[in-house]
Protein backbone atom coordinates (compact mmCIF):
# COMPACT_ATOMS: atom_id res chain seq x y z
CA UNK A 1 0.00 0.00 0.00
CA UNK A 2 1.75 3.25 -0.66
CA UNK A 3 1.37 6.62 1.34
CA UNK A 4 -1.74 7.49 -0.68
CA UNK A 5 -3.64 5.08 -0.38
CA UNK A 6 -2.51 4.95 3.49
CA UNK A 7 -4.09 8.44 3.49
CA UNK A 8 -7.23 7.96 1.62
CA UNK A 9 -8.01 4.98 3.84
CA UNK A 10 -6.78 7.10 6.75
CA UNK A 11 -9.37 9.79 5.23
CA UNK A 12 -12.08 8.12 4.38
CA UNK A 13 -12.02 6.82 8.26
CA UNK A 14 -11.81 10.32 9.75
CA UNK A 15 -14.58 11.41 6.92
CA UNK A 16 -16.96 8.36 8.46
CA UNK A 17 -16.96 9.77 11.98
CA UNK A 18 -16.30 13.38 11.76
CA UNK A 19 -19.64 15.45 11.86
CA UNK A 20 -20.45 18.70 11.65
CA UNK A 21 -20.22 18.84 15.70
CA UNK A 22 -20.69 22.06 17.29
CA UNK A 23 -19.76 24.32 14.06
CA UNK A 24 -21.21 27.34 12.95
CA UNK A 25 -20.18 28.12 9.49
CA UNK A 26 -21.51 30.80 7.53
CA UNK A 27 -21.83 29.43 4.32
CA UNK A 28 -21.69 30.71 1.14
CA UNK A 29 -23.71 30.31 -1.56
CA UNK A 30 -25.50 27.05 -0.56
CA UNK A 31 -28.68 26.80 -3.65
CA UNK A 32 -28.42 26.55 -6.99
CA UNK A 33 -26.51 24.09 -9.44
CA UNK A 34 -23.18 23.25 -8.88
CA UNK A 35 -20.41 23.11 -11.26
CA UNK A 36 -19.99 19.19 -11.62
CA UNK A 37 -16.68 18.39 -11.52
CA UNK A 38 -16.00 17.05 -14.55
CA UNK A 39 -17.17 20.13 -16.38
CA UNK A 40 -13.24 21.74 -16.45
CA UNK A 41 -11.51 19.67 -19.41
CA UNK A 42 -7.95 19.29 -20.21
CA UNK A 43 -8.84 21.31 -23.30
CA UNK A 44 -10.33 24.40 -21.49
CA UNK A 45 -7.77 24.30 -19.16
CA UNK A 46 -5.09 24.71 -21.56
CA UNK A 47 -6.50 27.27 -23.99
CA UNK A 48 -7.09 28.97 -20.63
CA UNK A 49 -3.72 29.06 -20.04
CA UNK A 50 -2.30 29.93 -23.50
CA UNK A 51 -4.41 32.69 -23.91
CA UNK A 52 -2.81 34.54 -21.00
CA UNK A 53 -0.07 36.61 -23.39
CA UNK A 54 3.12 36.44 -22.07
CA UNK A 55 4.29 39.94 -23.57
CA UNK A 56 1.83 41.62 -21.16
CA UNK A 57 2.97 39.94 -18.14
CA UNK A 58 4.01 42.45 -16.30
CA UNK A 59 6.23 40.04 -13.88
CA UNK A 60 7.94 36.66 -15.02
CA UNK A 61 6.15 34.58 -12.92
CA UNK A 62 2.27 34.82 -11.95
CA UNK A 63 -0.47 32.48 -10.34
CA UNK A 64 -3.03 30.93 -12.23
CA UNK A 65 -6.11 29.70 -10.23
CA UNK A 66 -8.49 27.53 -11.15
CA UNK A 67 -11.36 26.85 -9.04
CA UNK A 68 -14.52 23.57 -9.23
CA UNK A 69 -16.86 24.52 -7.11
CA UNK A 70 -16.89 27.05 -4.18
CA UNK A 71 -18.95 25.57 -1.95
CA UNK A 72 -17.55 24.00 1.61
CA UNK A 73 -20.14 22.11 2.20
CA UNK A 74 -19.82 20.72 -1.63
CA UNK A 75 -17.29 18.75 -3.18
CA UNK A 76 -14.44 21.70 -3.99
CA UNK A 77 -10.84 22.46 -5.66
CA UNK A 78 -8.76 25.45 -5.85
CA UNK A 79 -5.88 24.75 -7.52
CA UNK A 80 -2.88 27.31 -8.53
CA UNK A 81 0.17 26.85 -10.68
CA UNK A 82 2.77 29.06 -11.98
CA UNK A 83 2.26 30.77 -15.31
CA UNK A 84 6.04 32.06 -16.21
CA UNK A 85 7.49 33.23 -19.51
CA UNK A 86 8.53 30.14 -20.28
CA UNK A 87 6.08 27.93 -22.60
CA UNK A 88 8.20 24.58 -21.23
CA UNK A 89 7.53 25.06 -17.62
CA UNK A 90 3.99 26.41 -18.12
CA UNK A 91 3.40 23.14 -19.81
CA UNK A 92 4.96 20.79 -17.15
CA UNK A 93 2.97 23.18 -14.22
CA UNK A 94 -0.29 22.98 -16.13
CA UNK A 95 -0.12 18.95 -16.38
CA UNK A 96 1.09 18.74 -12.68
CA UNK A 97 -2.57 20.58 -11.67
CA UNK A 98 -4.46 18.28 -14.22
CA UNK A 99 -3.38 14.95 -12.03
CA UNK A 100 -4.44 16.90 -9.29
CA UNK A 101 -7.94 17.73 -10.94
CA UNK A 102 -8.12 13.49 -12.25
CA UNK A 103 -7.37 12.68 -8.64
CA UNK A 104 -10.34 14.72 -7.57
CA UNK A 105 -12.69 14.10 -10.21
CA UNK A 106 -11.39 10.23 -9.55
CA UNK A 107 -12.28 10.64 -6.18
CA UNK A 108 -15.99 12.34 -6.64
CA UNK A 109 -16.56 9.43 -8.73
CA UNK A 110 -16.12 6.79 -6.36
CA UNK A 111 -17.42 9.00 -3.66
CA UNK A 112 -20.54 6.94 -1.66
CA UNK A 113 -23.99 8.58 -2.11
CA UNK A 114 -23.93 8.75 1.59
CA UNK A 115 -20.77 10.71 2.35
CA UNK A 116 -21.28 13.59 4.90
CA UNK A 117 -18.40 15.28 4.70
CA UNK A 118 -17.32 17.11 0.83
CA UNK A 119 -14.14 16.63 -0.64
CA UNK A 120 -11.50 19.51 -0.49
CA UNK A 121 -8.79 19.58 -2.82
CA UNK A 122 -6.48 22.45 -2.58
CA UNK A 123 -2.99 23.09 -3.84
CA UNK A 124 -0.74 26.33 -3.95
CA UNK A 125 3.08 27.36 -4.48
CA UNK A 126 5.95 29.32 -3.52
CA UNK A 127 8.78 30.10 -5.65
CA UNK A 128 11.92 28.95 -3.87
CA UNK A 129 14.11 29.91 -5.85
CA UNK A 130 14.35 32.25 -9.22
CA UNK A 131 18.07 32.39 -10.57
CA UNK A 132 19.48 32.91 -14.38
CA UNK A 133 19.69 29.26 -14.29
CA UNK A 134 17.13 27.26 -12.30
CA UNK A 135 13.28 28.28 -11.33
CA UNK A 136 12.27 26.17 -8.05
CA UNK A 137 8.87 26.27 -7.09
CA UNK A 138 7.61 24.54 -3.90
CA UNK A 139 4.00 22.82 -4.15
CA UNK A 140 1.33 22.13 -0.83
CA UNK A 141 -1.25 20.15 -1.94
CA UNK A 142 -3.92 19.88 1.10
CA UNK A 143 -6.90 17.48 0.79
CA UNK A 144 -9.09 17.11 3.45
CA UNK A 145 -12.06 14.22 3.62
CA UNK A 146 -13.37 15.59 6.94
CA UNK A 147 -12.35 18.09 9.39
CA UNK A 148 -8.91 18.15 9.07
CA UNK A 149 -6.28 19.14 6.33
CA UNK A 150 -3.76 16.24 5.43
CA UNK A 151 -0.01 18.00 3.67
CA UNK A 152 1.99 16.73 0.83
CA UNK A 153 4.96 18.32 -1.13
CA UNK A 154 6.69 18.46 -4.26
CA UNK A 155 9.05 20.91 -5.66
CA UNK A 156 9.28 21.58 -9.31
CA UNK A 157 13.09 22.32 -10.89
CA UNK A 158 13.67 23.84 -13.84
CA UNK A 159 17.07 23.62 -16.05
CA UNK A 160 16.22 26.90 -17.61
CA UNK A 161 19.39 26.54 -20.15
CA UNK A 162 17.93 22.93 -20.78
CA UNK A 163 14.77 24.26 -21.14
CA UNK A 164 13.71 21.10 -19.02
CA UNK A 165 12.10 19.90 -15.53
CA UNK A 166 14.40 18.36 -12.83
CA UNK A 167 14.15 15.10 -11.16
CA UNK A 168 15.79 14.60 -8.54
CA UNK A 169 17.89 11.68 -10.07
CA UNK A 170 19.03 14.96 -12.89
CA UNK A 171 21.03 16.92 -9.99
CA UNK A 172 23.60 13.92 -9.47
CA UNK A 173 26.60 13.00 -12.27
CA UNK A 174 26.08 9.08 -11.48
CA UNK A 175 23.45 6.49 -9.79
CA UNK A 176 26.72 6.24 -7.38
CA UNK A 177 26.26 9.77 -6.25
CA UNK A 178 22.78 9.35 -5.85
CA UNK A 179 22.72 6.70 -3.76
CA UNK A 180 25.69 8.03 -1.56
CA UNK A 181 23.55 11.10 -1.27
CA UNK A 182 20.95 9.03 -0.18
CA UNK A 183 23.02 7.22 2.64
CA UNK A 184 23.52 10.31 4.19
CA UNK A 185 20.23 11.61 4.06
CA UNK A 186 18.65 8.00 5.61
CA UNK A 187 21.24 8.68 8.60
CA UNK A 188 19.93 12.34 9.07
CA UNK A 189 16.28 10.98 8.97
CA UNK A 190 17.23 8.16 10.99
CA UNK A 191 18.45 10.54 13.54
CA UNK A 192 15.32 12.82 13.60
CA UNK A 193 12.77 10.13 13.45
CA UNK A 194 14.80 8.79 16.72
CA UNK A 195 15.02 12.18 18.18
CA UNK A 196 11.15 12.93 17.88
CA UNK A 197 10.15 8.95 19.17
CA UNK A 198 12.35 10.41 21.99
CA UNK A 199 10.28 13.50 22.45
CA UNK A 200 7.15 11.31 22.01
CA UNK A 201 4.99 11.74 25.17
CA UNK A 202 3.09 8.76 26.34
CA UNK A 203 5.95 6.75 25.76
CA UNK A 204 8.09 6.14 29.68
CA UNK A 205 9.82 3.59 28.90
CA UNK A 206 13.50 3.07 27.47
CA UNK A 207 11.94 -0.67 26.01
CA UNK A 208 8.86 1.32 24.93
CA UNK A 209 11.00 3.86 22.62
CA UNK A 210 13.04 0.75 21.08
CA UNK A 211 10.04 -0.92 20.05
CA UNK A 212 8.34 2.00 18.39
CA UNK A 213 11.59 2.80 16.92
CA UNK A 214 12.35 -0.85 15.82
CA UNK A 215 8.77 -0.39 14.06
CA UNK A 216 9.37 2.54 11.84
CA UNK A 217 13.10 2.18 11.24
CA UNK A 218 12.16 0.31 8.10
CA UNK A 219 9.54 3.35 6.76
CA UNK A 220 12.41 5.38 7.26
CA UNK A 221 14.79 2.91 4.91
CA UNK A 222 12.35 2.57 2.15
CA UNK A 223 11.44 6.32 2.44
CA UNK A 224 14.77 7.46 1.83
CA UNK A 225 15.84 5.08 -1.35
CA UNK A 226 17.58 7.28 -3.72
CA UNK A 227 14.33 7.38 -6.02
CA UNK A 228 12.65 10.33 -7.64
CA UNK A 229 9.86 9.47 -5.68
CA UNK A 230 11.48 9.69 -2.85
CA UNK A 231 13.01 12.93 -3.55
CA UNK A 232 10.14 14.97 -4.96
CA UNK A 233 10.48 17.52 -2.29
CA UNK A 234 14.65 18.03 -2.95
CA UNK A 235 14.62 21.97 -3.69
CA UNK A 236 16.45 24.90 -3.73
CA UNK A 237 16.15 28.87 -1.85
CA UNK A 238 17.17 31.83 -2.58
CA UNK A 239 19.86 31.82 0.24
CA UNK A 240 21.18 28.96 -1.69
CA UNK A 241 20.26 26.51 0.95
CA UNK A 242 18.91 23.33 0.18
CA UNK A 243 16.26 20.79 1.88
CA UNK A 244 14.16 18.07 1.68
CA UNK A 245 10.58 17.20 2.61
CA UNK A 246 9.49 13.79 3.62
CA UNK A 247 5.43 13.57 3.32
CA UNK A 248 3.63 12.13 6.34
CA UNK A 249 3.55 8.14 6.53
CA UNK A 250 6.27 8.51 4.08
CA UNK A 251 9.67 7.92 6.60
CA UNK A 252 7.45 7.29 9.78
CA UNK A 253 4.06 6.76 11.15
CA UNK A 254 1.18 9.31 10.34
CA UNK A 255 0.82 10.66 14.01
CA UNK A 256 4.68 11.66 13.54
CA UNK A 257 3.92 13.94 10.83
CA UNK A 258 6.05 15.83 8.06
CA UNK A 259 9.72 15.91 8.53
CA UNK A 260 11.38 18.75 7.03
CA UNK A 261 15.48 18.89 7.08
CA UNK A 262 18.29 21.65 5.98
CA UNK A 263 21.03 19.63 3.88
CA UNK A 264 24.40 19.95 5.41
CA UNK A 265 26.33 22.45 2.70
CA UNK A 266 29.03 19.30 3.08
CA UNK A 267 26.37 16.65 2.08
CA UNK A 268 25.62 19.20 -1.15
CA UNK A 269 29.44 19.90 -2.13
CA UNK A 270 30.27 16.04 -2.15
CA UNK A 271 27.33 14.66 -3.75
CA UNK A 272 25.16 16.82 -6.05
CA UNK A 273 26.29 17.62 -9.41
CA UNK A 274 29.23 20.57 -9.47
CA UNK A 275 26.67 21.93 -12.37
CA UNK A 276 23.88 22.55 -9.78
CA UNK A 277 25.87 22.74 -6.32
CA UNK A 278 27.48 25.39 -7.94
CA UNK A 279 24.43 27.23 -7.80
CA UNK A 280 25.56 28.24 -4.67
CA UNK A 281 27.87 30.39 -6.20
CA UNK A 282 25.48 31.64 -8.93
CA UNK A 283 24.12 35.65 -8.76
CA UNK A 284 20.04 35.62 -8.30
CA UNK A 285 18.27 37.59 -10.66
CA UNK A 286 18.55 41.11 -9.76
CA UNK A 287 16.29 41.53 -7.06
CA UNK A 288 13.25 44.12 -7.94
CA UNK A 289 14.13 47.40 -6.59
CA UNK A 290 13.69 47.62 -3.19
CA UNK A 291 9.91 48.49 -2.37
CA UNK A 292 9.13 52.24 -1.67
CA UNK A 293 6.82 52.95 0.73
CA UNK A 294 4.00 53.83 -1.41
CA UNK A 295 3.36 57.38 -1.30
CA UNK A 296 -0.08 58.05 0.32
CA UNK A 297 -2.19 58.18 -1.65
CA UNK A 298 -4.06 61.13 -1.68
CA UNK A 299 -8.22 60.83 -0.13
CA UNK A 300 -10.60 61.37 -3.70
CA UNK A 301 -13.10 64.20 -3.48
CA UNK A 302 -16.28 62.39 -3.24
CA UNK A 303 -19.93 63.51 -3.46
CA UNK A 304 -21.02 63.34 0.20
CA UNK A 305 -24.93 62.72 -0.92
CA UNK A 306 -24.10 60.34 -3.94
CA UNK A 307 -25.13 56.78 -2.72
CA UNK A 308 -22.18 54.03 -2.29
CA UNK A 309 -20.93 50.80 -3.39
CA UNK A 310 -18.06 48.71 -2.86
CA UNK A 311 -16.11 46.20 -5.13
CA UNK A 312 -14.16 43.63 -3.70
CA UNK A 313 -11.69 41.15 -5.39
CA UNK A 314 -11.18 38.14 -3.46
CA UNK A 315 -8.53 35.06 -3.80
CA UNK A 316 -6.09 36.82 -6.32
CA UNK A 317 -3.54 38.27 -6.84
CA UNK A 318 -3.56 36.44 -10.65
CA UNK A 319 -2.77 36.79 -14.23
CA UNK A 320 -6.01 38.82 -14.91
CA UNK A 321 -5.45 41.22 -11.86
CA UNK A 322 -2.74 43.53 -13.77
CA UNK A 323 -5.53 43.76 -16.64
CA UNK A 324 -8.30 44.61 -13.85
CA UNK A 325 -5.94 47.23 -12.37
CA UNK A 326 -5.71 48.99 -15.91
CA UNK A 327 -9.52 48.81 -16.07
CA UNK A 328 -9.65 50.28 -12.41
CA UNK A 329 -7.83 52.58 -13.31
CA UNK A 330 -9.02 53.70 -16.64
CA UNK A 331 -12.34 54.40 -15.18
CA UNK A 332 -11.55 56.00 -11.68
CA UNK A 333 -12.76 53.65 -9.59
CA UNK A 334 -11.11 52.28 -6.44
CA UNK A 335 -12.16 48.94 -4.84
CA UNK A 336 -10.78 46.25 -2.10
CA UNK A 337 -8.82 43.18 -3.24
CA UNK A 338 -9.19 40.89 -0.48
CA UNK A 339 -5.72 38.59 -1.02
CA UNK A 340 -4.23 34.93 -0.49
CA UNK A 341 -0.81 35.54 1.46
CA UNK A 342 1.16 32.67 -0.96
CA UNK A 343 0.06 34.34 -4.50
CA UNK A 344 1.00 38.01 -3.11
CA UNK A 345 4.10 37.10 -2.31
CA UNK A 346 4.60 36.11 -5.96
CA UNK A 347 3.25 39.02 -7.87
CA UNK A 348 4.87 41.34 -6.00
CA UNK A 349 4.33 44.38 -8.53
CA UNK A 350 0.86 43.75 -8.88
CA UNK A 351 0.60 44.16 -5.16
CA UNK A 352 2.47 47.07 -5.08
CA UNK A 353 0.48 48.60 -7.96
CA UNK A 354 -2.80 48.02 -5.97
CA UNK A 355 -1.41 50.59 -3.02
CA UNK A 356 -0.20 53.14 -4.96
CA UNK A 357 -3.56 53.16 -7.22
CA UNK A 358 -5.40 53.55 -4.19
CA UNK A 359 -7.39 50.04 -3.62
CA UNK A 360 -7.57 49.17 0.15
CA UNK A 361 -6.20 45.57 0.34
CA UNK A 362 -7.74 42.75 2.53
CA UNK A 363 -6.37 39.15 4.41
CA UNK A 364 -7.91 36.61 2.75
CA UNK A 365 -5.29 33.53 4.15
CA UNK A 366 -2.61 32.42 3.42
CA UNK A 367 -3.59 29.10 1.15
CA UNK A 368 -7.11 29.74 1.31
CA UNK A 369 -8.23 26.82 4.04
CA UNK A 370 -11.72 26.59 5.59
CA UNK A 371 -11.56 28.14 8.56
CA UNK A 372 -14.14 25.90 10.25
CA UNK A 373 -11.68 23.14 9.67
CA UNK A 374 -8.25 24.62 10.62
CA UNK A 375 -6.48 24.75 14.56
CA UNK A 376 -6.65 28.00 16.22
CA UNK A 377 -2.85 27.56 16.06
CA UNK A 378 -3.22 27.09 11.91
CA UNK A 379 -5.76 30.05 11.87
CA UNK A 380 -3.24 32.61 13.61
CA UNK A 381 -0.57 31.14 10.93
CA UNK A 382 -2.84 31.54 8.11
CA UNK A 383 -3.66 35.44 9.29
CA UNK A 384 0.04 36.55 10.25
CA UNK A 385 1.38 34.82 7.03
CA UNK A 386 -0.61 36.65 5.05
CA UNK A 387 -0.28 40.55 6.62
CA UNK A 388 3.79 39.99 6.30
CA UNK A 389 3.12 38.91 2.77
CA UNK A 390 1.49 41.84 2.03
CA UNK A 391 3.39 43.82 3.88
CA UNK A 392 6.32 42.66 2.00
CA UNK A 393 5.06 43.22 -1.17
CA UNK A 394 2.99 46.48 -1.09
CA UNK A 395 4.03 48.17 1.65
CA UNK A 396 1.22 48.17 3.38
CA UNK A 397 -0.61 46.15 6.02
CA UNK A 398 -3.88 44.59 5.31
CA UNK A 399 -6.60 46.83 6.84
CA UNK A 400 -9.74 43.85 6.74
CA UNK A 401 -9.96 40.41 6.94
CA UNK A 402 -12.54 38.00 4.83
CA UNK A 403 -12.94 34.43 5.58
CA UNK A 404 -12.24 31.76 2.78
CA UNK A 405 -15.59 30.82 1.46
CA UNK A 406 -17.13 32.96 4.23
CA UNK A 407 -17.05 29.78 6.42
CA UNK A 408 -15.35 30.34 10.69
CA UNK A 409 -16.43 29.19 14.00
CA UNK A 410 -17.12 31.42 16.39
CA UNK A 411 -13.63 30.85 18.56
CA UNK A 412 -11.59 32.20 15.12
CA UNK A 413 -13.50 35.86 15.61
CA UNK A 414 -11.24 37.17 18.73
CA UNK A 415 -7.83 36.09 16.64
CA UNK A 416 -8.69 38.18 13.38
CA UNK A 417 -7.56 41.40 14.77
CA UNK A 418 -9.24 43.24 11.61
CA UNK A 419 -12.84 44.12 10.96
CA UNK A 420 -14.12 41.19 9.38
CA UNK A 421 -16.39 41.71 5.97
CA UNK A 422 -18.76 39.60 4.46
CA UNK A 423 -20.60 40.75 1.62
CA UNK A 424 -24.46 41.43 0.17
CA UNK A 425 -24.44 41.45 -3.48
CA UNK A 426 -22.56 37.94 -4.78
CA UNK A 427 -23.02 37.32 -8.72
CA UNK A 428 -22.07 33.55 -8.56
CA UNK A 429 -19.17 34.66 -10.52
CA UNK A 430 -16.82 31.19 -9.67
CA UNK A 431 -20.12 28.86 -11.21
CA UNK A 432 -21.43 31.00 -14.08
CA UNK A 433 -18.28 31.99 -16.20
CA UNK A 434 -20.27 34.63 -18.41
CA UNK A 435 -19.28 38.46 -18.61
CA UNK A 436 -22.60 39.94 -19.57
CA UNK A 437 -24.36 37.70 -16.96
CA UNK A 438 -21.71 38.70 -13.65
CA UNK A 439 -22.06 42.52 -15.08
CA UNK A 440 -25.92 42.18 -14.75
CA UNK A 441 -25.86 40.06 -11.77
CA UNK A 442 -23.50 42.99 -10.13
CA UNK A 443 -25.37 46.02 -11.26
CA UNK A 444 -28.28 45.12 -9.08
CA UNK A 445 -26.50 46.28 -5.93
CA UNK A 446 -28.58 49.18 -4.36
CA UNK A 447 -26.35 51.97 -2.28
CA UNK A 448 -24.48 50.81 0.81
CA UNK A 449 -23.86 47.48 -1.29
CA UNK A 450 -20.50 45.22 -0.73
CA UNK A 451 -20.08 42.95 -4.16
CA UNK A 452 -18.00 40.14 -3.98
CA UNK A 453 -16.01 39.23 -7.11
CA UNK A 454 -13.07 36.98 -7.88
CA UNK A 455 -10.00 38.43 -9.86
CA UNK A 456 -8.89 34.79 -10.54
CA UNK A 457 -11.67 34.34 -13.41
CA UNK A 458 -11.19 36.05 -17.23
CA UNK A 459 -14.90 36.06 -17.32
CA UNK A 460 -15.04 38.22 -14.01
CA UNK A 461 -12.31 40.83 -15.26
CA UNK A 462 -14.38 40.78 -19.01
CA UNK A 463 -17.80 42.04 -16.88
CA UNK A 464 -15.74 44.94 -14.85
CA UNK A 465 -16.28 47.47 -17.77
CA UNK A 466 -19.99 46.85 -18.21
CA UNK A 467 -20.36 46.78 -14.43
CA UNK A 468 -18.86 49.97 -14.28
CA UNK A 469 -20.57 51.83 -16.40
CA UNK A 470 -24.04 50.51 -15.15
CA UNK A 471 -23.13 51.08 -11.50
CA UNK A 472 -21.87 55.15 -12.52
CA UNK A 473 -25.09 55.49 -14.69
CA UNK A 474 -27.60 54.39 -11.82
CA UNK A 475 -25.60 57.30 -9.67
CA UNK A 476 -23.33 55.29 -7.53
CA UNK A 477 -20.01 56.21 -6.34
CA UNK A 478 -17.81 53.39 -6.85
CA UNK A 479 -15.88 53.48 -3.34
CA UNK A 480 -13.21 51.17 -1.27
CA UNK A 481 -13.87 49.97 1.88
CA UNK A 482 -12.12 53.01 3.62
CA UNK A 483 -14.86 55.26 1.70
CA UNK A 484 -17.93 53.07 2.42
CA UNK A 485 -17.16 53.46 5.86
CA UNK A 486 -15.79 56.59 6.25
CA UNK A 487 -19.07 58.26 8.38
CA UNK A 488 -18.80 55.17 10.67
CA UNK A 489 -16.44 53.32 13.33
CA UNK A 490 -15.41 50.09 12.49
CA UNK A 491 -14.35 47.23 14.95
CA UNK A 492 -11.83 44.76 14.84
CA UNK A 493 -13.48 41.19 15.07
CA UNK A 494 -16.65 42.56 14.16
CA UNK A 495 -18.52 40.97 11.02
CA UNK A 496 -19.77 43.96 8.71
CA UNK A 497 -21.96 42.60 5.31
CA UNK A 498 -22.57 46.10 3.75
CA UNK A 499 -21.95 49.82 4.57
CA UNK A 500 -25.00 51.06 6.01
NI1 LIG B 1 -12.10 33.04 -1.50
Amino acid sequence: MNKYQLRFIIGAFVALFATNCGLNPNKSDGSGVEIAADSLSANQIKALTEEVNLDELDEDIQVFTLKIGNDPDKNHLTVSFPITKYAFINEAERTKAETLIAEFKKEVAEQSPQASSALDFNQHFEVTCHSSELISFLHTRSTSLGNNYDDTFYASLYDLQAERRLSASDLFDSVEQFAAFAESISELAQREVRKHIDKTSGLDTPEERNALWEEVRTNVIEGTRPTDDNYDALFVNEAKEWYIIFDKYQIASGAMGTFRFAIPTDLIARHISPKWAKLVEQPTIAPEPPISTPSQTQPRELNPNAPRVALTFDDGPSVYTPRLLDILRDEGVRATFFVIGKSASVQKKTMMRMAQEGHNIGNHSYDHKNFAKISLDEARRQILLTNEAVAASAGIKPTYFRFPYGAYTNDKLPLVGLPIISWSVDPLDWKHRDATRIASEMSKASSGAIILAHDIHKSTVDAMPQTIRNLKAKGYQIVTLDELFAHKTIKANQIYTNGK
